[in-house]
């Protein structure tokens, strides 16, 4: 069955100033470097990794918010990377995205019922009487009383504001959702009231959600898949529970000696800040045993079906 989403090959570079010299010169700072993967219908991926590893660019990419500098989109096996702006509009509509912070994406002028109507507004969906009425099912159906409607955003809670974040991202049905950290500003027990309501929304609906976090015991407890990001490059995938119970990569293990356990002394973290200090952790696999060809770059080498990981083939 085709993906409800895929990335080939996908790269971004910014250009950054060079310091000194009398004229600007810019040099490419490659953030996201040949990201391939696949988010299959009705499943939820995971993609983790510290700030700044390129996880927000990955997913914007994903939704054309960001343009690609390399590398291929595509939505239920449709190429979208080229589409023009008119000739991306259904897909648009197919793909939704939650953000961490969504007070800066609900207006304030708006009554919460204007707020999770307006995609059925700007797609012309329904008389205004029915967008309304839709409104106020999505927001009974993310747990907020239908009276909500007539409130405004900054009567919210934290959580109740990522509810109507999540409402106004589904009204239109997507097929794929990408939530990129949606419960990092909140507190430990809200948080786990919004993953249960994804993990409901998703079964009810068959979505494919990509889950962009750097909290690995959320990503543990909602996913199917996970893929770890490392200095723009993904480093290891696998089903969820391969990345816990056998993580292969040094930089995944870090992640999860970070997690916090009851008695902090009991471990010790050790992150990776540069790509060098990481590299002098990663394992040598022998071509020879993966037939591979000699390459002193890191390639992705299979572990166990659906897991692989990077390591210098050598
Ligand atoms: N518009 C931009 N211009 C230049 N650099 C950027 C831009 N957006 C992101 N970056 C850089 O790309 C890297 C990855 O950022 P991001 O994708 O936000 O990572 P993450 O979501 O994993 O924290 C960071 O080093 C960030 O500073
Ligand atoms: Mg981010």
């Amino acid at each position: 069955m085709t993906a409800a989403l895929e990335l080939r090959g996908l790269c971004k570079t910014y250009p950054i100033r060079e310091r000194g010299g009398l004229l600007p010169r810019y040099r490419d700072l490659p953030v996201v470097r040949d990201v391939n993967l696949v988010v299959a219908r009705n499943s939820i991926v995971g993609l983790v990794g510290e700030s700044g590893s390129g996880k927000t660019t990955t997913g914007m990419m994903a939704l054309r918010l960001t343009e690609p500098s390399a590398g291929r989109i595509l939505v239920s096996g449709h190429d979208i990377t080229d589409l023009s702006p008119q000739a991306l509009k259904p897909y648009r509509a197919k793909m939704q995205v939650v953000f961490q912070d969504s007070y800066s994406a609900l207006d304030p002028m708006f009554t919460l019922a204007q707020i999770v109507a307006e995609p059925l507004h700007i797609h012309g969906i329904g008389s205004a009487s029915e967008q309304t009425q839709t409104a106020l099912d999505w927001l009974e159906r993310v747990g907020l009383h239908r009276s909500y409607g007539q409130r405004y955003p900054h009567e919210l809670s934290g959580g109740q504001r990522q509810r109507v974040a999540i409402a106004r991202a589904l009204i239109l049905r997507p097929d794929v959702l990408i939530a990129d950290e949606p419960t990092s500003a909140l507190d430990v027990s809200v948080k786990a009231q919004i993953i249960n309501l994804l993990r409901d929304l998703q079964e009810e609906m068959g979505l494919s959600i990509l889950f962009i976090s750097h909290d690995l015991s959320v990503v543990r407890s909602l996913t199917d898949k996970v893929a770890v990001m490392f200095n723009g490059r993904i480093v290891e995938e696998a089903p969820t529970e391969g990345i816990f119970a056998a993580a292969q990569h040094p930089y995944t293990r870090s992640l999860l000696d970070a997690i916090p356990v009851l008695n902090p002394r009991d471990r010790r973290a050790r992150i990776f800040r540069s790509r060098e200090e990481l590299e002098a952790d990663i394992p040598r696999i022998s071509a020879a045993t993966t037939g591979l060809a000699r390459n002193a770059t890191p390639a992705l080498v299979p572990h166990a079906p659906g897991h692989q990981f990077e390591a210098i083939v050598e």
